[in-house]
């Protein structure tokens, strides 16, 4: 990444952070609790670290994760790591994270432990932030997944995830539960990104590009070169 790019992303993860903590201020106005759907991977860094400095009852905020690879979190590929390393630190430090694992062997077995664990979270949630992979994954709803269906069709909040293109078990949000939120954001940078969101959206089937699913709600979408 050149200075210009890492230039661009940092404006784009700062004005993403204002708009984040402007809707988890609106929320806290009206309700006790709020609860804020982040996503992994490695575009959100900078975008945590900058909403983690900005000033709001952060005690009153619920955080929790859009998927998770089913590793420990002191592995390098848990979202959690991420989350505690960059997001959950500075002002943010007394907000409420709730990871999506358990100590089960398999996300399988782990999914209705997981299920408990963030069903008294304050739903609706106030934001999701959605990554896109290059395949058009969103979450861990990837097309290449014998759950996708599932996983986009199901009622249930958390669906287990195998896909021959990720190295580890996945455990993900259902489209379903990811829809329970009034804001929804798709936070992307880089031209092959741009590439795959046009193509996403001159088509329909959500089952090749999944982020298609979050074109039937208000999606801001936030890229940047
Ligand atoms: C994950 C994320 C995933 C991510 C995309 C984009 O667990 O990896 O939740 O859905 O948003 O894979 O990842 P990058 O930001 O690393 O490109």
């Amino acid at each position: 990444m050149n200075h210009h790019q890492n230039h661009v992303r940092q404006q784009l993860a700062d004005q993403l952070a204002e708009a984040i903590a402007e809707a988890l201020k609106t929320d806290l106005a009206e309700q006790e609790r709020v609860l804020l759907v982040i996503s992994g991977g490695s575009t959100p860094v900078m975008f945590f670290q900058t909403l983690s400095t900005k000033s709001l009852p952060w005690e009153r905020v619920d955080i929790t994760l859009a998927d998770e690879r089913w590793v420990d979190e002191q592995s390098s590929e848990s979202n959690a790591r991420l989350v505690r390393e960059h997001l959950v630190q500075d002002k943010a430090s007394s907000a409420r994270f709730v990871p999506l694992t358990s100590t089960a062997a398999t996300p399988e077995q782990g999914v209705a432990d997981v299920s408990d664990q963030i069903t008294f979270l304050a739903w609706p949630a106030s934001a999701v932030v959605l990554g896109m992979g290059s395949d058009g994954h969103t979450a861990s709803l990837f097309p290449d997944s014998r759950e996708l269906d599932l996983a986009l069709s199901s009622g249930e909040p958390l669906v287990a995830v195998r896909t021959p293109s990720q190295p580890q078990p996945r455990i993900t949000l259902s489209a379903d539960r990811l829809h329970q939120a009034r804001r929804h954001f798709l936070h992307i940078t880089g031209e092959d990104k741009r590439t795959v969101l046009a193509r996403a959206l001159a088509g329909d089937d959500a089952r090749k590009l999944p982020i298609r699913a979050f074109f039937s709600c208000p999606l801001a979408i936030y890229w940047a070169p």
